[in-house]
């Protein structure tokens, strides 16, 4: 795979400020829920790595549980129709629930998941998206809590993907996409 410094166009939202929004997100959650439990629900794969800082700044006391999704469309571009690939572990009936997510785009994913989770009778449905894309947005999702709106740019790294590789690096950047030759691998 071709290292990251070939094809990057510039880093969107480097570390520091990651673990600041982060934490501040944390904090909010922590007030809002103030004397409840929380059920954190990450959208496999991307999500993982926001999940995994966010948890640790969360101070109600909280459970996770991972659920993944996959949907027709090409691996960047997302279609209407998604397909549950792997399906949460517990009941969420009666629970507080957040989806965590790495990104809302078209907004087809969040959207077909809230769609799935309603019919399962949570006490509560909240979506955490660590970053938001509002130009390509084409169904409308509720967005409780956000880290970054971003421009319609695609981007790679801190859980997101190009072609699932690089979701390690520890910042968010823009890919140009004429320097990425994913062939070359
Ligand atoms: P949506 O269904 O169009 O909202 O897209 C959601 C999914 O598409 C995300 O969970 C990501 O996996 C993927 N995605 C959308 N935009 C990007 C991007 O800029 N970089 C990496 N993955 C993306
Ligand atoms: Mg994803």
């Amino acid at each position: 795979m071709q290292d990251y410094r070939e094809f990057i166009d510039e880093i969107l939202v480097d570390t520091a400020t990651l673990e600041r929004r982060i934490a501040e997100l944390g904090q909010e959650i922590s007030a809002d829920y103030q004397g409840e439990d929380l059920h954190l629900i990450c959208i496999l794969r991307g999500g993982v790595v926001f999940l995994t800082d966010l948890m640790r700044q969360i101070s109600v006391p909280n459970t996770v549980d991972f659920m993944a999704v996959s949907s027709y469309g090409t691996s960047r571009q997302s279609t209407g129709q998604v397909r549950i690939t792997y399906d949460l572990q517990d009941e969420i009936h009666g629970r507080n629930v957040m989806l965590v997510e790495d990104i809302v785009d078209s907004g087809y994913t969040i959207g077909s998941v809230l769609d799935l989770l309603r019919t399962r009778h949570p006490n509560d449905l909240k979506v955490c998206t660590l970053l938001n894309k509002p130009e390509r947005r084409e169904v409308n999702v509720p967005i409780d809590y956000c880290g970054f709106v971003i421009p319609n740019k695609f981007v790679f790294g801190y859980g997101l993907d190009l072609d699932e590789y690089y979701r390690n690096l520890p910042f968010i950047a823009t890919v140009n996409l004429e320097k990425f030759h994913p062939d070359q691998a």
